[in-house]
C-alpha cells in the first residue's frame, strides 16, 4: 500500500502489538492447558437454568459461527480471486451485508440474552465472576464494534474497502511480513474493532473462552468435574465444617471410621 503516513503508532499497533497478542494467545494457552486442566470448561450453568439457555445458547454460537465463516472469507480470500470468479465488488458488499448482518445481529441476540439470563438468574450471577464480567465487557464490545463497522460502510461510502486495507494486512501478519500501511490506511471504525478484537484475543487463554479451542471434541476426553456430595453418614449435616489443617501419619479415612475422626 503506498501513499499512506505511517506514524510510530501505527508502527506500534499494526506491525508490533499483533506479534505480542500472538505470544500471550500461544503461550497462555499452552500455560492453561498445563496448568489449569480441571479449569478449562465452559464453567457450564446449565445446571441452573436451561429454558432460556436453549434457544438463547445456540443463538449466540451459530452466529458467530458464520461470523466467523465471513471473516475467513473476507480476511483470507483475496480480492483479485474473487474479481476472476466475476464478484463485483457490489455483488460482494450485498452479499457480506445480507450474510454478515444477519450473522452479525443473531451474535447480537444471542449473548444480550445470555447476558441477561446471567443477571436474572440469581444462582448464574452468583456463579459469574469478575473475569467472565471483563470478558463479556470485550467480547460485545468485539461484536459491537464490528456490526458498526458493517452499518458505518453502509451509510458512508468514502470509508476505504477493507479488502484492500485491513485484509492485506490481516494476511501480511502471517508471512511475518506486517503491511503497516495498508492498515494505516483503513477508516477509523475498523482500526477499533481490530483493537477490540485484539483486545479479547489477548485475554482468552485465561477466561472460559477456551473451550472455544477444544469444542466439542475435548467434551469426550475431558477429566471429570468434582462436584462435592453431602456426607450422609454425618447425620445429615454434610456441609459442616471439617476441621482443617494435616493429620499426623497413620490417620484412617474418614470412609473407613464411619464418618468419625479419631
Ligand atoms: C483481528 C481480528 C479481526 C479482524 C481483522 C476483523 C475484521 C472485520 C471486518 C473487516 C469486518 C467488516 C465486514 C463487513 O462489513 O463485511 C468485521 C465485521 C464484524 N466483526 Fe470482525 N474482525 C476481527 C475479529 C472479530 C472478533 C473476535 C469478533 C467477535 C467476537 C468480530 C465480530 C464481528 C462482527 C459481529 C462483524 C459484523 C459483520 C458480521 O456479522 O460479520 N470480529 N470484522
Amino acid at each position: 500500500m503506498d501513499g499512506a503516513e505511517i506514524g510510530i503508532w501505527d508502527i506500534l499497533l499494526w506491525g508490533v502489538l499483533p506479534y505480542v497478542v500472538l505470544a500471550v494467545v500461544i503461550g497462555g494457552t499452552i500455560w492453561r492447558y498445563r496448568y489449569d486442566q480441571f479449569g478449562w470448561t465452559t464453567r457450564s450453568s446449565q445446571l441452573y437454568e436451561s429454558r432460556l439457555l436453549r434457544i438463547a445458547s445456540p443463538l449466540f454460537h451459530f452466529g458467530i459461527l458464520a461470523v466467523l465463516v465471513g471473516h475467513i472469507v473476507g480476511l483470507i480470500i483475496p480480492k483479485s480471486w474473487t474479481d476472476t470468479f466475476g464478484v463485483t465488488e457490489d455483488m460482494y458488499h450485498v452479499g457480506a451485508l445480507g450474510i454478515g448482518g444477519i450473522a452479525g445481529i443473531a451474535t447480537l441476540l444471542g449473548i444480550a440474552m445470555l447476558i441477561w439470563r446471567r443477571r436474572t438468574t440469581g444462582p448464574v450471577f452468583m456463579a459469574t465472576t469478575a473475569n467472565d464480567k471483563f470478558m463479556y465487557i470485550l467480547l460485545v464490545g468485539a461484536i459491537l464494534a464490528g456490526l458498526a463497522t458493517t452499518v458505518i460502510s453502509v451509510f458512508d461510502h468514502s470509508v476505504t474497502n477493507y479488502r484492500e486495507t485491513v485484509s492485506p494486512w490481516f494476511r501480511s501478519i502471517w508471512i511475518l511480513q506486517p503491511d503497516v500501511a495498508a492498515m494505516a490506511a483503513a477508516g477509523l471504525s475498523f482500526k477499533v474493532h481490530v483493537l477490540w478484537a485484539l483486545a479479547l484475543f489477548m485475554v482468552w487463554p485465561f477466561t472460559r473462552l477456551v473451550h472455544a479451542f477444544t469444542a466439542p471434541l475435548h467434551y469426550f476426553f475431558r477429566p471429570y468435574i468434582v462436584y462435592r456430595s453431602r456426607d450422609a453418614r454425618r447425620g445429615g449435616q454434610g456441609s459442616t465444617p471439617v476441621r482443617r489443617g494435616w493429620d499426623p501419619i497413620g490417620t484412617p479415612d474418614r470412609e473407613r471410621t464411619g464418618g468419625r475422626r479419631r
